[in-house]
Order: C-alpha cells, then structure tokens, then sequence
C-alpha cells in the first residue's frame, strides 16, 4: 500500500503548551501557552535564536520531555511517552560502527522482530532513496558527514514514520554538503509525504525546506508562524524567496 493510499496520518495539535526548567532557584518559562497545528505531510520548520525552546518542543512533541500544561495531540491521540510513529533525528547520525550502512539502516526493523530478509529489502529501498546503494556494505567509518547522516536518515525513513522529528540535521555539515542535502531533503519528501518538523538555525535553509516557518524568540514575544507559498524546488535566488527570507530576518532584527 502507498502512503498515498492510506487514511490521513501524521496529524499534530499542540494544545497549551508551557514547559519551564529550573534557573539558578528560579523556574524560567521556555515555553508559555503554545499551540499548534500541523497538517499531515506538512513541513514544519522552527526557527529561533539559542535558548528559545527549539529542541525542548522537539522533545516534547518526541515524547522526550513532558509539558507542564497542556498537551501533543498525534491524530487526536494524546502523546504520553516515545512512540514508533515519529522518528527523531540529530545533528550526528549516531550509527553503530560495527554494523554496515545496511545493517545500521536496518536495524529499526530488526529490533521490531521483522524477518532479516524483509528488513533488508526495505532497507535497500531507503538507502536508494537517499543515493548510497554503492556504500551500502560500507562501514560508518569509511562514511564523509554528509553520507553518514543519509544513512541515518534512511534508517529513520526505513521504520516508516508518521512524523519525523529532526533537530538540526545539516547543523554540522560543511557549506556545500549542507545545500546538496537540502535539495535531497526536498526530493525525498516529494517521495515520502511524511509529517515533517525542522529545527534548523539557517534562516535560508528553513524557507527552502519548509511549508511554513515558525519563529520562536527568547524576549517572551509570543510565537508567529510564516507561510512559504512557493513552488518547489525554489529558486533561491528568485524575488519571492529572497523577499521572505528578509521578512524573517527582520523578526530578528537582522538584515
Ligand atoms: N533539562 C533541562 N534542564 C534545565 N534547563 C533546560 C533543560 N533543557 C533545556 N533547558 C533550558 O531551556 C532553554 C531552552 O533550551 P533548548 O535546548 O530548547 O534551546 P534551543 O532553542 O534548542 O537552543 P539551541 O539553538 O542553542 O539549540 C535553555 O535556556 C536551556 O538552558
Ligand atoms: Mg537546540
């Protein structure tokens, strides 16, 4: 079955969302009455300055961290713990170096208990659809960054996610690795339709890849989200993109 044939899937609601951590005695709100809603197969980017709660609502939408009030709805099913319908993935892929590029892409699928040759032939499908079918008996050692964070992106695919959860996936890749994965990561969800939710810093990076942008700020502004209504792949450089991309730079103050 495709995923296109499958009832609609991958639905967020946050609902009220206030997370705060202990400060020097203190309890200091990071989060303050949130709430959300993104639509099945939209891609989500959250933007935002150090310290402003990027990766906490990433935890939380995880099921990594628990709210203080409010909620995370998953397709109206209230999230209580770490679930095998969403997938986090990390600036560093996290491989397990004694296994091959398709062992560690198949892995997901063999803990779950799935026949070894079954989790190979979908784990192949993965690693074709991120362009490492050649390295696919390839050790992670013998992987250059970006390679190695495809493979962990394969993996996180190969278990079928509803959701994918990255937090800052191309953070530590050089420049030029960086631009070649955000047009991979555009193909891929042209591909996939999964739910997605960026953390990035790159301002550019989250109007390339996202369908709408939201902006968090350390200052206690209260959250805004920016609709990108451009055609994919972008243009960079066309007027509409470079536009927006000065409109949320303005919300920083930056230009
Ligand atoms: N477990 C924790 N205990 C105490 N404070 C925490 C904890 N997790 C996060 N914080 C605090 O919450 C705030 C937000 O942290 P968070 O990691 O969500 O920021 P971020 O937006 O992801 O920042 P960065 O861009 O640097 O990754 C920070 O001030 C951080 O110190
Ligand atoms: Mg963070």
């Amino acid at each position: 079955m495709t995923r296109a044939a499958e009832s609609i899937r991958g639905e967020v609601a946050v609902r009220n969302l206030s997370k705060s951590f202990p400060l020097q005695g203190a309890m200091r709100p990071v989060l303050r009455d949130l709430s959300l809603h993104i639509r099945s197969g939209e891609a989500l980017a959250i933007v935002g300055p150090s310290g402003c709660g990027k990766t906490t609502l990433l935890r939380l939408l995880a099921g990594l961290e628990t709210p203080d009030r409010g909620e995370v709805l998953i397709d109206g099913r209230p999230v209580s713990g770490v679930g095998t319908e969403r997938a986090v993935i990390y600036q560093e892929p996290r491989l397990l170096p004694w296994l091959t590029v398709l062992d560690n892409v198949a892995f997901g699928l063999d803990v779950r208990g799935l026949p070894a040759s079954r989790a190979r032939e979908q784990a192949r499908h993965y690693i074709h659809l991120v362009g490492l079918t050649d390295f696919q008996n390839a050790y992670p050692r013998q992987l250059s960054g970006g390679m190695a964070q495809r493979v962990g992106i394969a993996r996180a695919l190969t278990i079928r996610p509803e959701i994918l959860l990255l937090d800052e996936p191309l953070g530590a890749l050089d420049a030029m690795t960086k631009l070649t994965m955000q047009e991979e990561l555009t193909r891929i969800w042209a591909e996939e339709n999964v739910t997605t939710i960026l953390v990035t810093h790159d301002l550019e990076e989250a109007i390339f890849l996202a369908d709408r942008v939201l902006v968090l700020s350390t200052d206690g502004a209260a959250p805004t989200t920016i609709p990108v209504e451009l055609p994919r792949p972008r243009d960079r450089n066309s007027a509409e993109f470079v536009q927006l991309r000065k409109r949320l730079m303005g919300k920083f103050g930056l230009h």
